[in-house]
């Protein structure tokens, strides 16, 4: 999708994303917090990690994860930033919200213990661009541990 259009209709929903997101789930027999869970838990976060959530969103899979990590959440609606910053308030969580692009991230190569993205990319103007971007700013991951494997 063109990226004036994708935040401008982001912006205008904004405002009833959450209910819309849940309903949307909730129609297909489940709980939203279940199925946001479901992946968030792979991400295996530690306190004192550096985390960024690529298309932010209203920030609910932020409100998910545990407390302790720095979290950074990146869009391209202002809409959604706003909202965003409004439900982690209510929460009394924080993290540094980012109005820009997938596929260009303002951050240097190596920035992030963990970098995520959940959906939306499907309407990103460049997917594989968007992709290539967060693994540029992603810690590599440490050697693999059992050198016998590392032979293969
Ligand atoms: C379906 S929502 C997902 C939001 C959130 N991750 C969640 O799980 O609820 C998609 C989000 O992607 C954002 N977005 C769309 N294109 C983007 C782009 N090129 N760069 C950054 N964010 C983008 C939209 O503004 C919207 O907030």
């Amino acid at each position: 999708m063109p990226l004036k259009v994708c935040w401008l209709y982001y912006d205008l929903l904004s405002p009833f994303y959450n209910f819309v997101t849940k309903t949307a789930i909730s129609l297909m027999g489940a709980a939203e917090a279940e199925v946001r869970r479901e992946y968030l838990c792979e991400l295996e976060i530690a306190p004192g990690m550096h985390v960024l959530e690529v298309s932010v969103g209203t920030g609910s899979n932020i409100c998910l994860l545990p407390r302790g990590a720095f979290y950074y959440g990146l869009d391209i609606s202002r809409g959604q930033l706003r909202q965003c910053a409004k439900n982690l308030r209510r929460l009394q969580l924080s993290a540094r919200l980012i109005l820009g692009e997938a596929e260009h991230l303002p951050f240097r190569d190596n920035s992030f213990d963990v970098v995520f993205h959940m959906g939306g990319i499907n309407f990103f103007s460049d997917p594989p661009q968007a992709v290539r971007e967060m693994l540029r700013v992603a810690k590599p991951p440490p050697p693999w541990p059992c050198p016998a494997l590392q032979k293969i």
